[in-house]
């Protein structure tokens, strides 16, 4: 009995590990695919090799906070002011984490 007990235990347990790294697996996949468009203006994972300012390295606060200003026209800006405008607060949150995984 006690180990039929166990048996369950043991794989209600894998169950929800696995099921856990899925739904990481699925916000990584998000964030990378938001984050792909940034890549065109600020580089590969952020290194930009131009005159446009790098984002990789920067914290996600930090990211995040400069998006959320642009979007919402509190910081001055060429384009980030209308590319932040397509992303909402999770996507921002999603896309800041992206560039400091
Ligand atoms: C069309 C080119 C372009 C694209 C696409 C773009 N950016 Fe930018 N980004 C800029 C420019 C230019 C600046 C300088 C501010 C301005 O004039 O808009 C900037 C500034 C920034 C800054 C401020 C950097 C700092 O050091 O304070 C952040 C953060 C940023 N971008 C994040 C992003 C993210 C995240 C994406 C993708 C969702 C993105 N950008 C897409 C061109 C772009």
């Amino acid at each position: 009995m006690k180990s039929i007990q166990q048996f369950f235990l043991t794989v209600i347990v894998l169950a929800c590990t696995l099921t856990s790294s899925l739904l990481n697996a699925a916000e990584v996949t998000r964030g990378a695919m938001l984050a792909n468009s940034c890549a065109a203006c600020h580089g590969t994972d952020g290194k930009s090799p131009g005159s446009i300012p790098a984002i990789y390295g920067k914290p996600a606060s930090y990211l995040a906070k400069a998006l959320m200003d642009f979007r919402d026209g509190k910081r001055p800006s060429t384009v980030m002011g209308r590319h932040a405008k397509a992303y909402s607060d999770e996507e921002i949150k999603l896309i800041a984490d992206f560039f400091t995984r």
